[in-house]
């Protein structure tokens, strides 16, 4: 009868803070105060909390390339860089067959796909690829879904997106719209502010674009959700940190970086150095420092081949 023992003994332990007004914190995630517990705790496990910021690891480039160089085989080349992520952005079919389902990292499952580089004009013409209840089961924080905006494509994959956001807010998961850059789209500060703010308004909890040399604060000033950078093509490594730090100086939220990490050299080194310009203070060329180091450590360490 432990409710009776309670309550004889009510006056003597109980402590109920009388004088003490419980707080309302507010929540760490640019325009993401409003939301429902769960998808703030799931965009707690992609964002640090302590610098709003995330760095997701993209190796979901299989889903229309097929073995992208530096992905032929996920088990050899990602997995060692797991522990310095926040996110991992993959395909349902390697989160299933490569990643440990032991893993403590925040899951950015990609949801759109159905065309392939074997057509590329046809590239734009995507679907939904995931249901939602599929995005239960692999514990998805984050879905994303690729947007064509201008091409021809438009109207479909927008209508993609917010079918996803309708589904996902069901469930409290946040939905990633990625800015498609095809061949007839610009790649201007002024096609990224429409594209962004469009795909915001109507209901991205998150927005991935690339970085631009020019008026890139302009970008993630008006647009009202988190933004993140893809990394794009390979190029050197300072210059791929040197994009990092400038875009988290310039209002992004971090980077959902594939290419620029693991097709360096040293991937490992390379993550690392990513995670120390986005969330350890380094400026570009102290991260490229740790990049060198760490690289000849790793160097020295490998079995000579004969
Ligand atoms: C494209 O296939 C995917 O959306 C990638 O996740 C995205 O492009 C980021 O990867 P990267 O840094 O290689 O551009």
């Amino acid at each position: 009868m432990a409710d009776l023992d309670g309550t004889k003994q009510e006056k003597k332990d109980k402590e109920y803070y009388t004088d003490l007004p419980q707080e309302s914190p507010g929540y760490f995630l640019k325009g993401s105060h409003q939301y429902d517990w769960g998808l703030k705790n799931r965009l707690a496990k992609v964002f640090n909390p302590k610098n709003g910021r995330t760095i997701m690891l993209a190796f979901d480039h299989g889903y229309f390339q097929g073995p992208t160089t530096g992905l032929e085989r996920v088990d050899q080349t990602i997995l060692p860089l797991e522990p310095y992520c926040d996110c991992l952005m993959l395909t349902r079919g390697i989160q299933r067959a490569v990643i440990p389902a032991s893993t403590q990292k925040a899951i950015a499952l990609r949801a759109s796909g159905g065309t392939s580089m074997a057509r590329p004009e046809y590239l734009s013409d995507e679907v939904l690829a995931c249901s939602i209840e599929e995005a239960v089961r692999l514990n998805a924080s984050v879905l994303a879904v690729q947007v064509f905006i201008g091409s021809e494509h438009e109207k479909a994959t927008i209508k993609n997106m917010t079918t996803l956001i309708d589904e996902a807010n069901r469930y409290g998961i946040a939905v990633m719209g990625v800015v498609a850059v095809g061949t007839s789209m610009e790649r201007t500060p002024k096609y990224f502010r429409l594209a962004t703010r469009i795909m915001a308004e109507l209901g991205c909890h998150l927005v991935k674009c690339y970085h631009t040399d020019e008026e890139f604060d302009t970008i993630t000033s008006c647009c009202p959700v988190p933004i993140v950078i893809a990394g794009g093509k390979k190029r050197p490594e300072l210059d791929a940190l040197k994009m990092a730090y400038y875009a988290c100086e310039q209002g992004a939220s971090g980077v959902d970086m594939g290419r620029n990490i693991f097709q360096s050299d040293a991937p490992v080194a390379m993550m690392r150095a990513v995670r120390g310009v986005v969330h350890e203070g380094l400026k570009p060329e102290e991260g490229y420092q740790m990049y060198q180091d760490l690289k000849a450590q790793e160097t020295e360490a490998a079995p000579a081949t004969a």
